[in-house]
């Protein structure tokens, strides 16, 4: 029962096996259940990429279209989590709105809850954890938008179950929707579906180990989601892609990178969207997302922020400092700027990660459960604390 290993924050311990995605961080490769990254983004499309992620292959016609009518079937938020989504403050980070949200869904939904209906209730049943996978798939797009809609103090709008998922999307948070026969541009619903495939999973990041962290307590998927959602709103996660942008505002001029670049190496600033804690080459995501990003400034006119950027990227890709640490670009360097050019607010940025993460968490969370050991996620600690003492009445403290 010794301690055996002593990792802080788990830099080299691996807590699962796991046949969902793999990472060479040395050669910047990445794959899904065998198909690299390069050839999901070019030949498929979100929800196919979910399905494969959550149930290890990709799913024949048949099984394809039932996937595709399921989710898009199940995008209508209850009336009592619109009020919860309505009841928040405009000016509530997107974030805190998605995870109150999620974690109201499951409130909302007694019968998935294996503390009241039986430990059991998803190993035993593959309908009912289908059914949940389902649900909260679709509806995750739903909250994120409704989130949007409540910032932006308008309306909701209703989504529409004959779109696609992510041209749903945008049609529900878009101000355009509001008039009748309304489409979102198709090459926008084409940009954000590419980003949707490279976000969905990324094996034991921050949120998924949480997910599966707080999955091994039995806890109904609903509050797992909200807690690796939690996870993923930190800007050393998938808050990055705000704080890049926030980041590349503050340097405001080509001119000014050197200066920014110096106060990085003096550790007082962090150079957000570089750097990872796999790759130690180059993020296979981040050369994709670069060609996404010129597809979106055809369609909505280029960023000027891409100029700083890219300026920045190159003096720190040249930098002994960097080059010396194995810090490249990561995915959220160049999302943030695809994401500003796309008319969308700062603080919204995460959830465009938020979202397509669900369709990974969701497929760790059936993995843990179908195939875990059923033990409880419970690290150890080496206890650096006071000996032994008696306790002091308060009047006799010093
Ligand atoms: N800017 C400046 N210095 C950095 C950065 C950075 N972005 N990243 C790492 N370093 C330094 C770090 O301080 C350390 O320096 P030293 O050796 O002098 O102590 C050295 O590089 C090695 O750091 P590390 O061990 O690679 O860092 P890590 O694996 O613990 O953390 C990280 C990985 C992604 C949290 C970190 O690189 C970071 O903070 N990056 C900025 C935030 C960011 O872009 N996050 C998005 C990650 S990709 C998408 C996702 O998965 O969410």
């Amino acid at each position: 029962n010794g301690l055996r290993v002593f990792d802080p924050a788990f830099l080299n311990t691996a807590a699962i096996s796991s046949k969902i995605t793999f990472i060479d961080g040395d050669r910047g490769f990445l794959m899904h259940r065998g198909y690299p990254i390069e050839q999901l983004a070019s030949k498929s499309d979100f929800l196919e990429t979910a399905y494969l992620l959550i149930y290890g292959v990709l799913p024949d016609k048949k099984q394809d279209d039932t996937w595709r009518y399921e989710i898009m079937h199940h995008t209508a938020l209850a009336e009592d989590v619109m009020k919860v989504i309505s009841s928040m403050r405009y000016d509530s980070h997107p974030m805190s709105v998605f995870i109150t949200a999620i974690a109201a869904m499951g409130a909302f939904a007694p019968e998935a809850n294996p503390a009241l209906q039986g430990r059991d209730l998803y190993t035993a049943n593959a309908d009912v954890m289908n059914k949940n996978i389902i649900r909260i798939l679709g509806k995750a797009g739903t909250v994120a938008a409704a989130s949007m809609r409540v910032r932006m103090n308008r309306p909701f709008i209703p989504p529409r179950s004959d779109y696609s998922y992510c041209e749903n999307l945008l049609y529900m948070m878009d101000s355009h929707s509001e008039a009748e026969g309304y489409k979102p541009d198709q090459r926008l619903v084409k940009a954000l579906d590419i980003l949707f495939i490279l976000h969905a999973d990324h094996e034991m990041n921050c949120s998924t180990a949480t997910m599966t962290h707080v999955g091994s307590s039995l806890v109904d998927p609903y509050s797992a989601i909200a807690a690796a959602a939690a996870a993923l709103y930190g800007p050393l996660h998938g808050g990055a892609n705000e704080a890049v942008i926030r980041m590349i505002e503050r340097i405001g001029s080509v001119e000014a990178v050197p200066e920014f670049l110096e106060k990085v190496k003096r550790k007082e600033e962090l150079l957000f969207g570089f750097g990872h804690r796999v790759y130690r080459n180059t993020d296979p995501r981040s050369k994709i997302i670069r060609e996404v990003a010129e597809m979106v400034f055809e369609a909505c006119g280029r960023e000027p922020l891409i100029e700083v950027a890219t300026a920045l990227r190159d003096a720190a890709l040249k930098d002994e400092f960097f080059v010396k640490r194995r810090l490249y670009p990561n995915v959220d360097f160049w999302s943030g700027l695809i994401y500003k050019a796309m008319g969308f607010p700062l603080d919204f940025f995460p959830i465009l990660f938020a979202v397509p993460r669900v369709a990974g968490w969701l497929a760790h969370w059936k993995q843990l459960l179908d195939h875990g050991n059923g033990k409880i996620w419970r690290p150890r600690q080496i206890y650096v604390g006071e000996g032994l003492r008696d306790y002091v009445p308060i009047e006799k403290r010093e």
